[in-house]
């Protein structure tokens, strides 16, 4: 090792790494070119006078002496580490010629230190292949890659499935109000899920959105048709567990206004994407419902991946698996954003997405998704 560069302090100067170091307060000024003052408070002695090109002569020797990367370490923590008399003058500089005699040390340092890690690392590669016991053609250690969780997968499938029918993709805020989540959509005051037993609220009028259709209203606020976009996103609701429910799942939300807009369009939107992500044989089927929003109203069901839709626990006998509603925007809604229902129409869906990923993938519960267990997820 180098020895530590002296200083013209006299020896009860405490030590660069001390714990006075840390209270010492340099104040660093020029005295003539390549000196510099170190002030430390009356009370620990005299001011401590470096020689500055001496420092960095003695920092390059040490850099160019350094045989392994822990010893070029070293040097780097001697003369360029937080406690160091460089670092320390540097913090205490007031002038401007000071600043740049210190930093241009500094920079020299820096890239003596950058230039001897790459001359190290190229030698210990050198003796590592010039030791013979060492077997250049053995694989390497395997590389432990990440990967997206199932969920988001599809999200970006459905995404890219929509962006392919030059729809956008919108992103609404999971903290909503009641305009948004019921009032506007012309959910009446007496509506079930308006009740805190079914909903998150914060307050009386901020809650947890318990289905992405706020984002509808969003949308229709913020711009003027035609609109064709869709909204993925998280949503909650106060269900019970089961295979089928959790209180935290994704729904992605579509959304079409434009002129001319008919009930077929919808439907075509619809099979084309259920076609896209589950194949042309399985069967997805339409019926009448009711939304407060939309009228009139349907559900969509996809048959039942597990039991071909003999019945079974998970479409609970039906043979059939609910995916989502749809319908006609009411006019009200319309009206609501500042619409004429009169000039546009439009047509809107929901979908939940962890029960897309069960029927793709054939899983029987959708808790499998947050339980985090690794065997599950790295089949995905
Ligand atoms: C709605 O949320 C409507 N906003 C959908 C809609 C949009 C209708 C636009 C009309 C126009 P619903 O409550 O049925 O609808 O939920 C839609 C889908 O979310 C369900 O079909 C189901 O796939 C999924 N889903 C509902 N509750 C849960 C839950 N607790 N856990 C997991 N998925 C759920």
């Amino acid at each position: 090792m180098v020895p530590w560069p002296r200083r013209a302090a006299p020896s009860s100067l405490p030590g660069p790494g001390s714990p006075e170091a840390w209270a010492r307060r340099a104040t660093a000024s020029q005295t003539e070119p390549g000196l510099l003052r170190l002030d430390v408070p009356p009370e620990q002695g005299e001011s401590a006078t470096v020689n500055w090109q001496d420092y960095e002569s003695e920092g390059v020797q040490a850099i160019a002496g350094s045989a392994t990367a822990e010893e070029l370490d070293a040097a780097r923590v001697q003369y360029l580490g937080r406690k160091g008399d460089l670092a320390q003058a540097l913090r205490g500089v007031r002038d401007r010629e000071s600043g740049m005699l210190l930093n241009g040390v500094r920079s020299r340092l820096e890239a003596a230190i950058a230039e001897r890690r790459e001359a190290i690392e190229r030698e210990e590669l050198e003796t590592l292949y010039a030791d013979r016991s060492f077997d250049v053609t053995l694989p390497g250690e395997e590389f432990r890659r990440g990967r997206l969780h199932l969920l988001t997968q599809i999200k970006r499938e459905i995404e890219d499935i929509f962006l392919g029918m030059g729809y956008e993709v919108y992103e609404g805020d999971e903290v909503t109000d009641t305009w948004h989540n019921f009032d506007a959509l012309t959910t009446d005051h007496g509506h079930p899920s308006r009740s805190p037993s079914d909903t998150f609220y914060f307050s009386d009028d901020v809650l947890l959105r318990t289905h992405t259709s706020p984002d509808q209203i969003r949308l229709m606020e913020s711009r003027q048709p035609p609109i064709y976009a869709i909204s993925p996103g998280r949503v909650y609701r106060r269900d019970t567990p089961d295979a089928t429910h959790s209180p935290t799942f994704l729904q992605v939300e579509s959304l079409v206004v434009d002129r001319g807009i008919t009930l077929a369009d919808l439907k075509g939107a619809v099979l084309h994407f259920f076609r896209q992500l589950f194949g042309p044989e399985r069967e997805v089927r339409m019926r009448t419902s009711y939304f407060p929003f939309t009228e009139p109203s349907v559900e969509f069901d996809v048959t039942c991946f597990l039991c071909n839709s003999e019945g079974c626990p998970v479409c609970k006998y039906s043979g059939w698996i609910e995916m989502g509603g749809a319908g006609w925007v009411d006019p009200e809604v319309f009206r609501n954003v500042g619409y004429d229902p009169e000039v546009w129409a439009g047509f809107a869906f929901g979908l939940g997405i962890e029960r897309i990923a069960m029927l793709r993938h054939g899983l029987p519960d959708l808790r499998l998704f947050w339980d985090n267990d690794l065997r599950v997820l790295s089949q995905f």
